[in-house]
């Protein structure tokens, strides 16, 4: 199979878009720097992705936002500022250290919204969440991620949306694996496709965070 192996155009067309889209920001870098300065792997998303994100909120009017897998809050930031005065978003995190970063970068990172860190395994806090929300996240360990889907789709409203990260990893999804992030986006995507209350697709993605792709699904 033809694997690319000169990424580095990619990457400098996504350092070319986040150059042109997202200028200097302050609370981003913070959140940057407290993640570094933590020891946190760096797996946020890119600033495009980011920017995506926020978007897609803003594009829906969400005012409710449930994200699941927190890190140290760079993604929450972004979808938090496409909520207003009166927007709420939570954020599930199972490591209390990433969770603290999250607090430190959301205390400082001067949201209208009211943000919510809890910490815990996303499948213990999942049960006790009521809905409706407008838009579900979903970027914690891939091998939960059918489990989350069942609970997205429970709790986002008829329009709403969700969103999931990491579908794609490198292309590994096409073939059979013993990964169990790969095999669980591969049976989030078969999930995705088939389920009756969504209208879904996958977008494939490459540049500063190598070859991946994001799902998006709109619920019915
Ligand atoms: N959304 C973040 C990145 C999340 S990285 C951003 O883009 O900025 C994935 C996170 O999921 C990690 O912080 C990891 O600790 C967390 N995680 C892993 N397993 C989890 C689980 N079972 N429940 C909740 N969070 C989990
Ligand atoms: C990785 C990337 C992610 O966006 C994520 O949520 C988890 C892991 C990675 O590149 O390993
Ligand atoms: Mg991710």
């Amino acid at each position: 199979m033809a694997v690319p192996t000169d990424t580095g155009i990619f990457e400098d067309v996504d350092a070319y878009i986040d150059g042109l889209f997202i200028p200097q920001d302050p609370v981003l870098d913070n959140a940057l720097r407290e993640a570094a300065a933590a020891g946190l792997p760096e797996i946020q998303v890119s600033p495009g992705q980011g920017k995506f994100l926020y978007l897609l909120a803003k594009l829906i009017g969400a005012r409710r936002i449930l994200e699941v897998g927190t890190l140290g809050g760079y993604s929450t930031v972004w979808l938090g500022r496409a909520l207003g005065e009166g927007g709420e978003i939570v954020s599930l995190e199972l490591d209390p250290l990433h969770a603290d970063v999250a607090r430190r970068v959301l205390a400082a990172g001067g949201l209208q919204a009211s943000w919510d860190v809890r910490t815990g395994a996303a499948l213990d806090l999942l049960p006790g969440l009521a809905g409706p929300v407008d838009l579900v996240f979903l970027d914690a360990n891939k091998e939960s991620y059918p489990a989350y889907l069942t609970h997205a789709v429970r709790l986002t409203r008829p329009g709403g949306l969700i969103v999931a990260d990491n579908v794609v990893r490198r292309g590994e999804i096409l073939h059979r694996s013993m990964d169990p992030n790969v095999i669980g986006a591969s049976a989030f995507n078969q999930a995705l496709a088939r389920h009756p209350k969504l209208e879904a697709i996958v977008l494939q993605q490459v540049g500063l965070k190598g070859h991946d792709g994001l799902a998006l699904a709109r619920v019915k």
